[in-house]
């Protein structure tokens, strides 16, 4: 890649990612009372998140900010928040409420995977265990996937969706933690069907992709919340980004290693010059359409999983990447003004409608959930070797 442009751009030091994590813990337990027995919605509306009760696919992320902040502080306070919503995702697994679609893997691994790691909860690792059981049955022998949405089998839902990636390790985790290699080995096969299938050859990736209910044969790429079928959405890319390498870390196969490397070098090639990407890699700097921080804070997250896996080189290379666009993050788009937003991060984008996709406007300009959540799991990241709750 050319050298020129970015290698000049600053990089964010660790005093001031200290200061910011202690900022965002502050803003979680000034949220704690809002935000204990109900959640963060998926998204803010005029820059406020309002709250849920826990049936969204997003609610997760509010609880693994909980976590991270405990991590931080050492505050049993948020010990005993994220504890109340550890009881709640076992009620909603065990009453099966709303769990009929794929992203058990956000929900879980944030929420109750990080309780057994941090505390050693056997609610959480049970939990834990009843959504990777629920979301292997979700797996299509035909066609070898993870099924993302919608009734199992039907035409109009056989299809997979590059943000599965993301509920992958829950399962490589259920392998690890209950000695059955079946959880695993689903993982595997989805995430070879995935890539062989969302991969363009330019290393741009598709968002959804179908599959011929009766032969498992694969048919055609489509995007729900990209602009157009053929252009390349900027979170879908990320979750493409961190999903490979998370992969990579279950499963050491190299394969999947330069997938990342291909997925995060489209990536960086197509960044405006602060780093933080358009919503679709369609649209560039001098575009008046809003941005999407979140995917930035995924890569960032991304980056320095690889980097310490990496050799030396590589990490350094990734690692410094990682620095400069979080500074970007914290110069840019971290909230400054609580009085404004009960949120972390600015100028993140849910669902942006065009003529040519799927979903309705959602969350345009807002902060996200998630993207407060990576934020903070990034800053995480910069500060220790963490273990990671995926
Ligand atoms: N997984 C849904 C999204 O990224 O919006």
């Amino acid at each position: 890649m050319n050298q020129a442009w970015y290698s000049e751009l600053p990089e964010a030091r660790d005093e001031e990612i200290r200061a910011a994590l202690d900022r965002a813990c502050a803003r979680v337990q000034r949220n704690l009372p809002q935000f204990t027995t109900q959640y963060q919605s998926a998204c803010s509306t005029d820059l406020q998140y309002k709250p849920i009760a826990n049936t969204d696919w997003t609610n997760g992320f509010w609880t693994g900010e909980i976590w991270l902040a405990y991590e931080h502080t050492q505050n049993e306070q948020f010990k005993n928040a994220a504890l109340i919503q550890v009881r709640d995702f076992e009620r909603r697994i065990a009453q099966g409420i709303q769990v009929d679609h794929h992203d058990l893997g956000f929900l879980y691994s944030l929420s109750c995977v990080a309780g057994w790691k941090l505390t050693g909860d056997e609610t959480a690792r049970r939990a834990a265990l009843m959504a990777a059981d629920k979301l292997i049955t979700r797996f299509q022998e035909k066609g070898e996937f993870i099924q993302a949405w919608g009734e199992m089998g039907v035409a109009e839902n056989y299809r997979l969706i590059i943000d599965c990636l993301l509920n992958l390790p829950l399962l490589y985790w259920a392998s690890e933690t209950s000695g059955d290699p079946r959880y695993a080995d689903i993982a595997q096969r989805h995430i070879h069907t995935a890539m062989n299938c969302v991969v363009r050859e330019d290393y741009s990736t598709i968002h959804t992709f179908y599959f011929d209910p009766h032969s498992g044969k694969p048919l055609r790429g489509v995007t729900h919340q990209g602009n157009r079928d053929g252009s390349a959405w900027a979170r879908g890319q990320a979750w493409g980004v961190y999903g490979t390498i998370l992969s990579y870390q279950y499963t050491q196969d190299p394969k999947i290693l330069t997938l990342f490397e291909k997925i995060s070098d489209y990536y960086l090639r197509h960044l405006p010059q602060d780093l933080v990407p358009f919503w679709d890699f369609d649209f560039t700097d001098g575009s008046s359409e809003p941005r999407d921080s979140s995917s930035a804070a995924i890569v960032i997250c991304a980056f320095l999983e690889a980097a310490r896996t990496l050799d030396q080189q590589k990490a350094a290379y990734y690692s410094r990447w990682a620095r400069q666009m979080m500074k970007s993050l914290l110069d840019h788009y971290e909230v400054k003004d609580d009085s404004r937003c009960n949120g972390l991060l600015l100028h993140g984008t849910y669902n942006r409608s065009t003529p040519t996709n799927t979903c309705r406007n959602e969350g345009v300009d807002e902060c996200c959930s998630w993207g407060d959540y990576y934020y903070m799991e990034a800053l995480t990241r910069f500060l220790k070797d963490w273990n990671r709750y995926w």
